[in-house]
């Protein structure tokens, strides 16, 4: 994992920074007040975005990053994912780092890391613009189950 400064990042990391920031204004977080924005950058340049959307029954709601990756997959079924941006809205505590995705959503992540040739690059945003980045999905999950151990 390396810390980069928004600004430091190219116009086209930058624009999917934004993007996830932007896109937690669609989050329907009534319970919990936690807003998620996730964006997904394409290997074609198309930008497609979730938000966390929450139920009354509570293991029902939905985080960003699989709404995002459900919507990217459907409107882009052919594409090749290049990066996905994650932007949390609550205060993060003193030092304002940034959420990192929960343990099913990286799961979901490396399954479709694995559907590709490329690996999913992950930028986590910050309050203070420091964004944290991961070159690939196996960075935040090692050793994670595969479909491959179904079929010995
Ligand atoms: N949430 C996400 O959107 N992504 C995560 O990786 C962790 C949690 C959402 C789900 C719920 O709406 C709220 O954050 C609190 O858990």
């Amino acid at each position: 994992m390396k810390v980069q400064e928004f600004d430091s990042l190219s116009e086209e990391i930058q624009a999917l920074v934004s993007s996830s920031i932007e896109a937690r204004k669609l989050a329907y977080a009534p319970y919990s007040k936690f807003y998620v924005g996730a964006s997904i950058l394409t290997t074609s340049g198309t930008l497609l975005h979730g938000a966390n959307q929450e139920n009354a029954s509570y293991p029902l709601c939905l985080c960003a990053e699989r709404v995002a990756l459900s919507y990217a997959s459907m409107h882009c079924p052919d594409a090749e994912f290049r990066a996905m941006a994650i932007s949390t809205s609550a205060p993060l505590g003193p030092d304002d780092i940034p959420a990192p995705p929960c343990g099913a959503c990286r799961q979901v992540l490396m399954e479709y890391q694995q559907r590709q040739s490329s690996p999913i690059k992950i930028y986590l945003v910050g309050h203070d613009r420091n964004v944290w980045i991961y070159d690939s999905i196996h960075q935040l999950l090692p050793h994670s189950f595969q479909g491959d151990f179904l079929n010995k």
